[in-house]
């Protein structure tokens, strides 16, 4: 008997329509175009203004849109998994809320945060799941409201992130496609370069800390960027090594999109060129957790069944890791 693998077979995605442009950011802090693009790759991102609406709103929709397409029936989803570093509320399962919502009544549900990682990461844990033959559906969200946790008189971060989710189903397949290797890790010395330093166990949140704006994403950007590049690249090498993949083996590149520059240069190391590398940061900036799925989002129609992808990511904790992936099906 074939082992069982777990392939993504349903794709969705979701984001919102304000548009905020480099023109826009000109305007808001000492900033432009040019060193926007040029730095980062990034030309607009889209911003959540809906009222009372946090990321289980984008998640929702990016979830519908995949039951939707994909002609699933929400009751036979075993496990919801949202990967966000921004859930709705402290405590509450956002996972849980986006399951009822979406009418996942027979799942249990859970939030899973690695930062920029926490989808490649969850893709891992949905891939455990189907392989040991627990589950049969698992929904594994990406999802980040940024502009919720970002200062918008900080120009080191505010030109970077952007809101928006993306959604994949995972199930079992018998052919040997889906989700081949993983290689993931974490290094807590990252998390003095990428952090918000209060609201959490350490430091509360109190009038000082809102006073001193402490509850907004503070980034060493050059340090954060020298661990991105040499990790993610390396990462991606290693997965190709052990499971002898030349260049012209690998069909996609699917690199988290936090800089233009850290992509390229993860693909250099690779040897791939840049027409197999997928890329939207120019449009969405850097979304955190959604950036994986909405390539796919993005890219669906131009995957053909047995591509080999590789995925890649880097965030903060620092946490990174790449996946080795076969694609199940022709849209
Ligand atoms: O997704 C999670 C992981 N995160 C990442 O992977 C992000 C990694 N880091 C980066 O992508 C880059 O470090 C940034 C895009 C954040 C910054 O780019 P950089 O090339 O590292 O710039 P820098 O921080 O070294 O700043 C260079 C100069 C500085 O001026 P001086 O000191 O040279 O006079 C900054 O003050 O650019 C200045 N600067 C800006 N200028 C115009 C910083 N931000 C801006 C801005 N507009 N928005």
């Amino acid at each position: 008997m074939n082992k069982t693998t777990a392939a993504i077979t349903a794709v969705g995605g979701y984001v919102p329509d304000f548009v905020l442009s480099n023109k826009v950011l000109e305007t808001m802090v000492d900033t432009n175009d040019e060193w926007i693009t040029t730095r980062t790759g990034i030309k607009e991102r889209r911003i959540l203004k809906e009222e009372n609406a946090g990321t289980s709103y984008m998640a929702i929709k990016a979830a519908e849109d995949l039951i939707k397409k994909g002609n699933v029936d929400p009751s036979e989803i075993d496990f919801v998994l949202v990967a966000t570093a921004t859930p709705d509320l402290p405590v509450a399962s956002t996972a849980a809320y986006v399951a009822s919502e979406i009418g996942a009544v027979n799942a249990f549900a859970y939030d899973l945060q690695a930062a920029c990682s926490s989808f490649l990461y969850g893709m891992s844990t949905a891939a455990s799941y189907i392989e040991s033959g627990k589950y049969k559906k698992v929904l594994v969200i990406g999802a980040d409201k940024m502009s919720s946790i970002i200062d918008y008189t900080d120009r080191t971060t505010c030109i970077i992130f952007g809101d928006g989710a993306g959604a994949v189903l995972f199930e079992p397949n018998e052919e040997g496609l889906g989700v081949q290797d993983e290689y993931l890790r974490s290094d807590g010395i990252g998390r003095q370069f990428l952090k918000i330093d209060a609201g959490g166990s350490i430091l509360p949140a109190s009038e000082e800390t809102v006073k001193n704006k402490q509850h907004y994403v503070y980034q060493d950007g050059k340090s954060v960027f020298k661990f991105a590049v040499s990790n993610m690249a390396e990462v991606s090498a290693l997965i190709m090594e052990r499971n002898n993949l030349t260049h012209e083996d690998v069909q996609w590149l699917v690199p988290h999109q936090a800089n233009k520059r850290i992509i390229d240069a993860t693909a250099n190391r690779m040897g791939v060129d840049s027409e197999k590398v997928m890329i939207n940061i120019h449009r969405y900036g850097n979304t955190t957790s959604a950036t994986l799925p909405l390539l796919l989002f993005d890219y669906e129609k131009q995957l053909k069944k047995g591509d080999n992808l590789i995925f890649a990511a880097f965030g903060g904790g620092f946490t990174w890791g790449s996946i080795y992936l076969k694609w199940a099906y022709n849209s």
